[in-house]
């Protein structure tokens, strides 16, 4: 399985160490360059993380990776091989043509480009930012037999090259936040790959640190993720195993974030970031009108199917407690009750 992979994981290298000599020498490259600048990289983040640029144009992948040969130095076979291959793991793209002839273009082009590693260091995707508002902002790898996204996460392998010893990991949307954490000294940040945080990710996460903090988007978008992701991170919690949320300032990602207040203040509120019982009562809370009876007991229905999620242990007995507390029926709620009652009777 792996050795018939093997010809697909050299082919994403080379076009790894293609991208990053791009932004170190193609003619174009300066708007690249500028373009990083401009969002505050360094060139030793932009090297760790082997940060390329492919430069416009629809066939500088495959010029350089499969170049067309005199017949007696590169047998045409060879060529096609190459060609099949980088089809394979998503570098070229084939042409819908009348079947004459095999065409193919690349799939990134005028973007700065992320490589995304394996466990092992093995470049296995990439993602393309454009350099400017065009959309897709970020073109990503698709699935091939090396990239599985649901199991992947962006940083990973980094987070354990640089430190052997990690306590916990930060989860964050982005490309350019693992990086700019890093770039900060926060070097546990790693980013799922366009899709929601899966079970997959978790489990990989929870076997190097018993913590793992979501940290989304300061936007609607972000807030949705995170009740996904509680709902995901629920059935894994064993006891000593702890998910906290993090909430950020309305428009802020932790890239902006970590930018404006640096490391210190990005890392106290790490610190003090919601751990699930608190993200997950104060997330149904919003659902129900919680000052009325009715809405305890909604909150009762919300919660309950949630709380049997957890496996059995502390947590769960730790949740259901509160729960009881929450919506038992304090005076507030039978005074409110009595006061509101009359007057429809
Ligand atoms: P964001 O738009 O929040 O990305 O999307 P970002 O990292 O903050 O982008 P910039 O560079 O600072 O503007 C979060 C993540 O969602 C995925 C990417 O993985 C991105 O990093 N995404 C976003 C896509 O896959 N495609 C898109 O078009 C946009
Ligand atoms: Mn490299
Ligand atoms: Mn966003
Ligand atoms: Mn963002
Ligand atoms: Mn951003």
């Amino acid at each position: 399985q792996e050795q018939q992979h093997q010809p697909l994981f050299a082919q994403m290298q080379r076009a790894s160490d293609f991208y990053e000599a791009m932004l170190r020498s193609h003619e174009q490259r300066s708007k690249a360059v500028d373009y990083l600048q401009r969002r505050g990289l360094s060139g030793k983040a932009a090297k760790f993380f082997h940060i390329g640029y492919a430069p416009p144009g629809w066939d500088n992948l495959l010029k350089q990776l499969a170049p067309e040969q005199p017949k007696e130095q590169q047998p045409k076979e060879q060529q096609k091989d190459t060609i099949k291959q980088l089809v394979s793991c998503g570098m070229l793209i084939e042409k819908d043509d009348d079947g004459k002839q095999y065409r193919t273009y690349d799939r990134f082009r005028d973007r700065i480009m992320f490589p995304i590693r394996d466990a092992r260091g093995r470049t296995i995707a990439f993602g393309g930012r454009v350099l400017g508002d065009e959309k897709p902002k970020y073109l990503n790898s698709p699935e091939t037999p090396i990239f599985q996204k649901n199991r992947e996460l962006y940083g990973l392998y980094e987070a354990r090259k640089i430190r052997q010893k990690l306590t916990r990991f930060v989860i964050v949307e982005g490309y350019m936040d693992v990086v700019a954490l890093a770039e900060f000294g926060i070097h546990y940040a790693v980013a799922t790959l366009g899709t929601a945080t899966s079970e997959h990710h978790l489990r990989r996460l929870f076997k190097i640190v018993p913590e793992v903090i979501f940290c989304f988007d300061g936007d609607q978008a972000g807030r949705t993720a995170a009740a996904r992701a509680m709902e995901t991170v629920l059935p894994l919690l064993q006891d000593g195993l702890q998910a906290r949320f993090l909430f950020l300032p309305d428009g802020e990602d932790p890239d902006s974030l970590v930018r404006h207040e640096g490391k210190d203040a990005f890392e106290q509120r790490l610190n003090q970031s919601d751990h699930l019982p608190e993200f997950l009562f104060a997330h149904l809370k919003q659902q129900v009108d919680f000052d009325t009876l009715d809405g305890k007991a909604r909150l009762d229905q919300l919660a309950a199917p949630l709380i049997n999620r957890l496996p059995d242990g502390m947590l769960r007995q730790l949740m259901r407690q509160k729960l009881k507390e929450e919506t038992g029926v304090d005076s507030h709620a039978l005074n409110k009750l009595e006061a509101e009652a009359p007057a429809s009777s």
